[in-house]
């Protein structure tokens, strides 16, 4: 790897041969995909291209790299980007299912394999890890997160990134990653896909930028932009983010892209005046390059000829450019081998981490008479009913337009797998799905809409399941969201099982057979109808290739859940956004007539912020601190007994809560602080140590506009989810 004094010999060298149409090419990404007057072969030949999207054709990339660098002046390589979101032919579980594991060594070796295999096909930068903080289920992105703890969240974003980019940039067989959507994006209003967040600045550095200085701590190369407006202002030219906080106060010296059309936008806004200027306010802003519009490639000139823009200003633009495509040694090695590809996509290894990684991402939501894992030696037939059951596509998410739907293990194959002829497994669709208009990702697949089932056909197919569950010992019942349903322009306004699900749920339950409930979705969904007619309930979200296997395992108790919520489960998408590191205000738990929450139904979530149940028990006891007081800049250890006091072998998050009970501003009631997953064998007892240092204890004040630690009061709780109730206090002096 070159020096930083070498590598910075080599752009400048570069920089000095360039004409100022090269340059802007480098800050300009295409696609084949992109409607265009000029063929994308010669663009690439006159240094028009800096970086493809949506290219994952290994030959195809092949092709356009060695234009680039046998046909354009320079012999300037390209970078190829592509959402590789959560695995690229191996997929994965979903990156909130991932965030639900609480394990990061997991999340980064799962991202380590989908760089693996992006890498080999010739990608060699990823729009991923997406680290928006999302509170609103009806937000369709809320699935491409790790929910809505900025804790966890900073967790899971440096697992990812040390998993997409290996231990450096450049790393052998790893890809450039890039921290999106910056920054906001999450909070958009009402949960509607890029509208306007308004995020005052208390909000934006305690909760939603840490993950993202999270990513940069961990050396993510680059950063993207966001759709929409923060505060008024578009993030793709936003100067206070761009350029105030990730670059002079964070120092960020690698380049951002903005999102998809972005620059262009900025006129749609109502923030530019025309695209030159749209140009213009998005470079000023600190956006390298302009992702799919093509707004620099056409107006940037204009505006240098012009005396709006310096040369220098385009300089400093194309640098980290530059640099990153030699510190990724693309110079050097520009082109795969084609003959690694299958070898590698193949490896049996990737398969085994899917499986694993769907296992560890399960959270059990309710487990009633201990109905899970199922008893299996009395049972002779099992009906697996639902329109998720037999999905392939479904157990994938709308992002892995890489993988191939005939990898997925659906959940009655994976049952089948399990247990093999001794007994009879039976399979019925029951009720069908739809959107109501297609999804972007179907469209892009060029996917067919189904047919949708006449009225006669509908109860037919119901009825047949119902006399199935009937005739059946036990029912493994797979409901939930197609996976189109969440994800990019996927919000929706209720969260309610979509189709005729909830009376298939209800007709099934009555036929008094034990019904375990597999839930395959994308988000938190409304379960208030049904979630008490059911013994068990199993969340599996989306969960990749394996997930039939996984979700088999799980069931007999060949492998135990042990996965926790990272979002607080709505009761109704009228409680959105909900979370549970809020502040108390007036009257918060008055009587019902003077509370200050809803008259309707209560105001907590139905099932916590860190919640899932075990196939065992976990007692926590004797939480105790290295010293009761400490001075401002020392660290707190917090040490606590966890002791499975169950029968069986399973897996712990131990969560540690932290409140501030007065200071300069009101603090949330508990704030995240601190977790570890565990594993503990019957009646094993392991001792959990938790570090309280300024990290954890400091916040963004707006009373003193600015990061501070008080001299005040903190309690601590330890405990299995955020309503723990183990409890001790400490002071800052
Ligand atoms: C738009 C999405 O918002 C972003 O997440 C994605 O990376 C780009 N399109 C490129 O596909």
């Amino acid at each position: 790897m070159a020096s930083s004094a070498q590598e910075n010999d080599r752009v400048n060298d570069l920089v000095q041969q360039m004409t100022l149409e090269e340059k802007i090419g480098q800050l300009t990404q295409l696609g084949q995909y992109i409607p265009d007057t000029v063929p994308i072969d010669d663009r690439i030949r006159q240094g028009q291209v800096g970086s493809i999207l949506w290219l994952s054709d290994p030959a195809e990339i092949n092709r356009l790299q060695h234009l680039a660098v046998e046909q354009s002046r320079l012999h300037i390589p390209l970078l190829f980007g592509l959402d590789v979101i959560h695995g690229f032919r191996t997929i994965f579980p979903m990156p909130l299912a991932l965030a639900a594991s609480w394990d990061p060594t997991l999340v980064e070796r799962v991202q380590a394999v989908a760089a693996r295999e992006a890498r080999a096909c010739g990608i060699n930068w990823t729009f991923a890890p997406m680290v928006d903080i999302a509170r609103d289920s009806r937000w369709g992105r809320i699935i491409e997160g790790a929910g809505e703890d900025p804790f966890l969240g900073a967790a899971m974003a440096k697992a990812q990134v040390r998993g997409f980019q290996g231990a450096e940039i450049g790393s052998p067989g790893h890809v450039l990653a890039c921290a999106k959507h910056f920054a906001g994006y999450g909070a958009a209003d009402g949960g509607r896909d890029y509208d306007s967040a308004y995020v005052p600045e208390t909000l934006l550095r305690n909760v939603y930028l840490p993950p993202f200085r999270a990513a940069l701590d961990a050396g993510v190369g680059t950063f993207m932009s966001a759709y929409m407006d923060l505060n008024d202002v578009p993030a793709t030219g936003n100067r206070f983010l761009l350029d105030r906080v990730l670059r002079r106060e964070w120092g960020f010296r690698g380049f951002v892209v903005s999102d998809a059309n972005s620059v262009a936008d900025l006129a749609t806004h109502g923030f530019a005046r025309d695209l030159q200027d749209a140009a213009f306010r998005a470079l000023s802003a600190g956006v390298n390059m302009d992702m799919a519009s093509r707004t620099y490639l056409e107006h940037l000139a204009t505006s240098v000829q012009k005396g709006r823009i310096p040369v220098a200003v385009i300089d400093e633009a194309v640098r980290p450019i530059l640099a990153t495509k030699i510190r990724m040694e693309l110079f050097e090695h520009p082109y795969i081998d084609e003959s690694q590809i299958q070898s590698i996509l193949a490896a049996p290894e990737h398969r085994q981490l899917a499986r694993s990684a769907a296992q560890r991402s399960a959270v059990l939501l309710r487990n009633e008479g201990q109905l899970l894992p199922l008893k299996l030696h009395d049972v002779k037939s099992l009906a697996v009913i639902g329109p998720l059951a037999d999905s392939q596509q479904d157990l994938m998410s709308a992002w892995a337009m890489t993988g191939n739907p005939k990898d997925v293990i659906t959940v009655v194959e994976g049952i089948r797998n399990k247990v093999g002829n001794r007994i009879q497994v039976e399979y019925a669709q029951g009720v069908e799905m739809s959107r109501k208009y297609p999804s972007m990702f179907d469209v892009l697949m060029g996917r067919p809409q189904p047919t949708p089932w006449t009225e006669a056909q509908s109860q037919a197919e119901l009825d047949r399941a119902v006399e199935l569950a009937g005739r059946s010992d036990l029912v493994v019942l797979v409901v939930g969201e197609l996976a189109t349903m969440s994800g990019e322009l996927a919000s929706q306004a209720s969260l309610e099982l979509p189709g005729r699900q909830v009376e298939l749920i209800k007709a099934v339950a009555a036929t008094g057979k034990p019904v375990a409930l597999v839930l395959v979705n994308g988000r938190p969904l409304d379960l208030s109808q049904v979630a008490e007619r059911v013994p068990a309930i199993l969340e599996v979200w989306h969960p990749g290739v394996e997930g039939g296997n996984a979700i088999a395992d799980l069931l007999v108790g060949d492998a135990a859940p042990g996965g926790k919520l990272t979002v607080s489960w709505p009761r109704g998408a009228g409680q959105c956004p909900i979370y549970y590191a809020h502040n108390l205000t007036h009257q918060p738990d008055a009587s019902p007539m003077f509370t200050s929450r809803y008259w309707d139904i209560p105001s907590s979530p139905l099932y916590p912020f860190g919640f899932g149940l075990s196939y065992t028990t976990f007692t926590y006891s004797n939480v105790r601190l290295d010293q009761a007081e400490a001075r401002r800049g020392e660290t707190i250890h917090v040490s606590v007994d966890v002791e499975n006091t169950g029968e069986r072998p399973g897996d712990e998050v131990v969560q540690l809560y932290l409140h501030q009970c007065a200071g300069s501003t009101s603090r949330p009631v508990r704030e995240l602080k601190g977790f570890a997953r565990i594993a503990l064998a019957p009646g094993e007892k392991k001792v959990v140590q938790f570090a309280l240092g300024p990290d954890e204890l400091s916040f963004w004040s707006s009373a003193e506009n600015t990061w501070v630690q008080e001299a005040e009061t903190f309690d601590v709780w330890v405990g299995g989810d955020s309503t723990a109730a183990l409890h001790t206090t400490f002071k800052i002096k």
